[in-house]
């Protein structure tokens, strides 16, 4: 679980993040959500030491990462894997050479062991075939899994992700979604991705946190999106006449069955509160 209380971030007179307060649990998929510039890619680097906050808190399983000495911090350091934007794969290593990286640099135990975890991983991924192939003789897709495999081959307890569906297509991108949910509830990963794609948002999103200029503007699951009456989301979630439509069937379609009833009351109470 990764906890932020209040975190602040300004470049110059600049304030980016404004006070931010969420929980990311753990076995879940954390989606933080916003237009482009409303701080989503601060925001990530902030929680894994890359950016220092101006203040507040952020606690790795209840312990302050923010007040923790240098060493501390490379340790928990050690537990977060990362897919960056792009994949940000070295393009003069094989498949199976990119995911060995992270083992070469912090792990222990013998070659062999190294390479048993790779191709663990890269099996895991299905990639078992391109094992051999280097980043430019294969898709995007099959790019960002390679990512993947290699975030994923420290064992982290923490999995970050910005932007994982940047430059492929619908369907790749539902595989890639799938694919990082899964191992999130296989290994019980905090997982936390940046997204402004709505298909994530609608397939994988158990928990949303909209960002809106630097601040949290609404938090809620993907079922709770359709009767939010937050404007500013609704106006960044259905921004198409289409989509629009589409809520609103999705709506009817919910009101025949009887359960969402109680979601959309407990929902609207909590908009009350706001
Ligand atoms: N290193 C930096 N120095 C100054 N301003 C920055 C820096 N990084 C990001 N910003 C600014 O912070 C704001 C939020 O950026 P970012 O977090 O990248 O947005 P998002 O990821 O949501 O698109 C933008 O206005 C951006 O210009
Ligand atoms: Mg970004």
């Amino acid at each position: 679980m990764i906890e932020l209380r209040d975190i602040t971030k300004s470049f110059g007179d600049k304030e980016i993040l404004k006070g931010v307060s969420a929980v990311m649990e753990s076995g879940k998929v954390n989606l933080i959500i916003g237009s482009s510039g409303s701080g989503k890619t601060v925001m990530m680097k902030c929680i894994v030491g890359l950016m220092e906050v101006g203040s507040g808190k952020i606690l790795y399983d209840k312990q302050d990462f923010t007040a923790m000495d240098h060493h501390a911090k490379k340790i928990v350091r050690q537990k977060i894997g990362m897919l960056f934007q792009g994949s940000a794969l070295f393009d003069s290593m094989t498949v199976e050479q990119n995911v060995m990286f992270p083992l070469e640099m912090f792990g222990d135990g013998t070659l062999r062991d190294k390479k048993k975890r790779v191709a663990e991983c890269l099996e895991r991924v299905q990639l078992k075939d391109a094992a051999k192939k280097f980043p430019a003789e294969i898709s995007g897709g099959m790019k960002k899994r390679v990512g993947i495999a290699r975030a994923i081959v420290l064992n982290p307890k923490y999995l970050f992700c910005d932007e994982p569906n940047s430059g492929l297509d619908p369907q790749t991108s539902l595989l890639i979604d799938k694919l990082i949910k899964e191992l999130t509830v296989e290994y019980d990963i905090t997982t936390v991705i940046n997204t402004h794609d709505m298909n994530t948002v609608m397939e994988s999103g158990d928990h949303i946190v909209y960002m809106y200029q630097g601040q949290k503007q609404w938090e809620g699951s993907n079922k709770d999106i359709v009767f939010s009456k937050d404007q500013k989301l609704n106006d960044f979630i259905f921004a198409s006449e289409f989509l629009r439509e589409a809520k609103e069937m999705r709506q009817l379609d919910m009101f025949k069955d009887n359960a969402w009833k109680e979601q959309l009351q407990a929902q609207l109470k909590r908009d009350e509160k706001k």
